[in-house]
């Protein structure tokens, strides 16, 4: 399976790192946003990251503008039909997710594989979302996605061993490690790390440290590169609350119960550092 053409759909945290992941890899990438003003600040972020990768000597500004040129970004959808590979990278929401796996089915060329970004949901009620689930899987990247060496390929039942192949490689072709993983909630890493997380959020509540001392305890007391309160603030604690009650959901252990600390934030509108408020403050 020959893939030169990858499609992304979503232009948050995870959509535009993926994009510039693939970019920098030599492929030809679709951006798909919404919006018009998300597809040109996106653009901005990304010119931006090369900007700082050429600075840092870790590409050089031909290169930079070699990939820049290899990128559209774009409101159309229809734009993605003729990719060898989409990843869609929206809101952690299946019905949102299983609705876009459906359209993507319509608009994309047979045989191409349609891969989701998701931290914990099924893949498979994606992939029987589409007349092709056997071109379906998980190519689950990290955050941030340029500096993150795994990515976890998720094998749901539907999947064929030439679309797993192929993710695999693609991974590879990424500068990335793959890990081949079940489709169950989690896979392997949020799995792990969630409820620490969440148990991270219930020490908050409870006042046995602050925020800086709790992250300062798991830094320097376990050689962890940042803290439980701050990796909750990257990764989004809408998206973290998505995460844990989909943990939740399929094992039914308290741990994953979400802390209502974390609700009531998101209530608030504090998500961390994409809205700039979070566990801290981000100017
Ligand atoms: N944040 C992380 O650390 C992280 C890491 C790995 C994987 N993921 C996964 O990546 C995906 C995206 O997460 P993110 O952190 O980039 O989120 P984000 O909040 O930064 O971006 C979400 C994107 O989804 C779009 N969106 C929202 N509602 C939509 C709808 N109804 N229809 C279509 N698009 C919609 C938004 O416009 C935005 O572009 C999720 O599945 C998440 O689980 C996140």
């Amino acid at each position: 399976m020959n893939i030169s053409k990858v499609g992304v759909v979503g232009s948050g945290i995870m959509g535009s790192g993926i994009a510039e992941v693939a970019m920098i890899s030599g492929f030809e990438v679709v951006l798909r946003s919404r919006r018009q003003e998300s597809a040109v600040s996106m653009v901005g972020a990304i010119e931006r990251s090369l900007a700082k990768r050429v600075e840092r000597q870790k590409m050089t500004a031909e290169d930079a503008r070699d990939a820049l040129a290899r990128l559209l970004a774009t409101t159309d959808i229809d734009e993605l039909g003729d990719c060898d590979l989409v990843i869609e990278s929206v809101v952690e929401d299946l019905e949102v997710k299983r609705h876009l796996f459906e359209h993507l089915d319509r608009i994309v060329k047979p045989h191409a594989i349609l891969a989701t970004n998701t931290s914990t949901l099924p893949v498979v009620d994606m992939a029987m979302a589409t007349k092709r689930p056997d071109s379906v899987c998980g190519i689950h990247f990290f955050n941030p996605a340029v500096a993150m060496t795994l990515v976890e390929v998720v094998r749901p039942l539907t999947a064929s061993e030439d679309t797993i192949q192929a993710a695999l490689n693609f991974a590879k072709v990424c500068g990335k490690e793959p890990v081949l993983v079940k489709d169950e909630a989690g896979f392997v890493v949020n799995a792990l790390l969630f409820p620490y997380l969440n148990n991270a959020v219930r020490l908050y509540e409870r006042g046995v440290a602050t925020a800086i001392e709790i992250d300062k305890s798991m830094k320097l007391g376990c050689g962890f590169p940042m803290g439980p309160l701050a990796l909750l603030d990257l990764v989004g604690l809408d998206t973290s609350i998505a995460i844990l009650d989909a943990l939740y959901k399929e094992f039914g252990d308290p741990g994953s119960l979400a802390a209502p600390t974390l609700r009531r934030m998101v209530a608030a509108g504090h998500l961390g550092k994409k809205s700039r408020h979070g566990f801290y403050d981000y100017h």
